[in-house]
């Protein structure tokens, strides 16, 4: 199975321990990902692009930008200003190969403030994360960096965007008045898994779009 290095992360998993799965990984992270085929990242770029009249024009973030394949996406649906950010300093160098991001720092969400300006993208894409608990205060960081009126496009594992609302991730957004939801679609994301012996997996996330206020 292609994501045996996340095997059995979640609610215990600390992000320390996460960031050094990711910087084990980076090198055949990609590699793994397109063998079981991996919609998440086009997703994730055609949601933000049917909000933007001109793409050309817009600065937009991709967080936890992994080695880059959002940032590929979003290119090629028209994006031309692309930032990213990453905690894994390995995942970072496969990110600068691709060539696609204008500006790229570290960041460990919900522990640190973004080194970005208030109001400064017009969205911010974050693919493929928050699969482990993540502060809440990030969503407070995103909001702040965000244009008013700007997009946020995120996707969750289902099992973390639930009724449970297991890391609260759901309450902080829905609750917060500084954010609108938008949209909350559960699209494809990764091809299926020949053994997910625990269940863990989905291969279909929720993926949703709000709007800073
Ligand atoms: C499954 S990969 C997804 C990468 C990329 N978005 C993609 O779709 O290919 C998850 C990425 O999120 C990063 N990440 C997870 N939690 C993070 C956090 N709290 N702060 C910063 N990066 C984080 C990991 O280092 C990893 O690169």
């Amino acid at each position: 199975m292609s994501l045996e290095p996340i095997k059995g992360l979640g609610a215990s998993t600390t992000l320390s321990e996460l960031e050094q799965t990711y910087d084990e990984w980076s090198g055949k992270y990609e590699e793994d990902m397109q063998r079981i085929g991996y919609p998440g990242p086009a997703n994730a770029a055609r949601l933000l692009r049917n909000l933007c009249p001109d793409p050309s024009t817009v600065k937009v973030l991709d967080m936890a930008a992994g080695t880059g394949m959002v940032g590929l996406e979003l290119k090629r649906v028209g994006f031309n200003t692309i930032h990213a950010s990453d905690m894994s300093v390995e995942i970072i160098k496969r990110a600068e190969d691709k060539g696609v991001y204008k500006r790229i720092f570290r960041c460990v969400m919900g522990e640190e403030r973004l080194n970005a300006e208030d109001d400064f993208y017009f969205g911010i894409t974050i693919v493929g994360c928050f699969s482990i608990p993540v502060k809440v205060a990030i969503f407070e960081e995103l909001n702040r960096v965000l244009q008013p009126g700007g997009y946020l496009v995120a996707s969750f594992r289902p099992n973390t965007w639930g009724e449970d609302d297991i890391y609260g991730y759901k309450a902080a957004l829905n609750q917060s008045t500084k954010w609108r939801l938008v949209s909350d679609d559960l699209l494809d994301f990764h091809g299926s898994l020949n053994r997910d012996e625990n269940h863990e997996f989905y291969s279909k996330w929720n993926f949703v779009v709000y709007q800073k206020i």
